[in-house]
C-alpha cells in the first residue's frame, strides 16, 4: 500500500504494515530475481524506513513477503551505512547482548531482548554477488531482529512467555480502544 510518492526519483513511501498481520508472522521467499523490481524495492524500503525513523526494515514491513532486508544505523545521515542484505542468513553468532529493542511494527513497544553480540551474516547484494558481512553492538542486533522478520518471527517472540504475554494483552487493549492502527 502507498501513500505518497517521491517524484524526484520514482521512489515510494510505503504504509508499515503493523502487528497483527499475517505477513508479519510467515517466512518470506527467497529472492530469485535480480532485477530492477529489486532494485526499486530497495529504494522503497529505504525511504519508508526514513519516513518512519527506523534504522531497519525487512519487506514484509511493507506488505512484501521476500527475503530481504534494509539497514542504516545512521538513518540518512551517512550513505556508507545503508545496507542491503538479500537472501541473509546468519552463519556464526558469538557472545551476548541485553539492551531496549522496538520495532516499527510495534509502536511504542519497547523490552530488553537477549541477542548474540557479534554475529556473521551471509547474503546477497543487489546485483546477486555474495556478501558476507560482520556486527556487533547495534549492528548485531540489527542483523538479527531483521533476519527474525524474514523468518517471520518479531521481537517479543524472543522473550520470556510472561513478558511476550503482558506485550499481546497490552495490544490487545489498545486495539480495543482504537488506539492501535
Ligand atoms: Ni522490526
Amino acid at each position: 500500500m502507498e501513500f505518497e510518492s517521491n517524484w524526484n526519483n520514482g521512489t515510494m513511501i510505503r504504509e508499515i504494515v503493523k502487528y497483527p498481520d499475517p505477513i508479519l508472522q510467515r517466512p518470506t521467499e527467497k529472492v530469485t530475481e535480480f532485477d530492477e523490481e529489486l532494485r526499486t524495492l530497495a529504494a522503497d524500503m529505504f525511504e519508508s524506513m526514513y519516513k518512519a525513523v527506523g534504522i531497519g526494515l525487512a519487506a514484509p514491513q511493507i506488505g512484501v513477503g521476500k527475503r530481504i532486508t534494509v539497514i542504516d544505523l545512521s538513518n540518512q545521515k551517512n550513505p556508507d551505512d545503508k545496507i542491503v542484505l538479500v537472501n541473509p542468513v546468519i552463519v556464526h553468532k558469538e557472545g551476548k547482548q541485553v539492551e531496549e529493542e522496538g520495532c516499527l511494527s510495534l509502536p511504542d513497544i519497547r523490552d530488553k531482548v537477549t541477542r548474540a553480540a557479534k554475529v556473521k551474516v551471509n547474503a546477497q547484494d543487489l546485483e546477486g554477488k555474495a556478501i558476507e558481512l560482520e556486527g556487533t553492538e547495534l549492528l548485531a542486533r540489527a542483523f538479527q531482529h531483521e533476519i527474525d522478520h524474514l523468518d517471520g518471527i518479531l521481537f517479543p517472540w524472543r522473550l520470556s512467555a510472561l513478558k511476550r504475554d503482558l506485550i499481546l494483552r497490552r495490544i490487545r487493549k489498545l486495539q480495543k480502544s482504537g488506539e492501535w492502527k
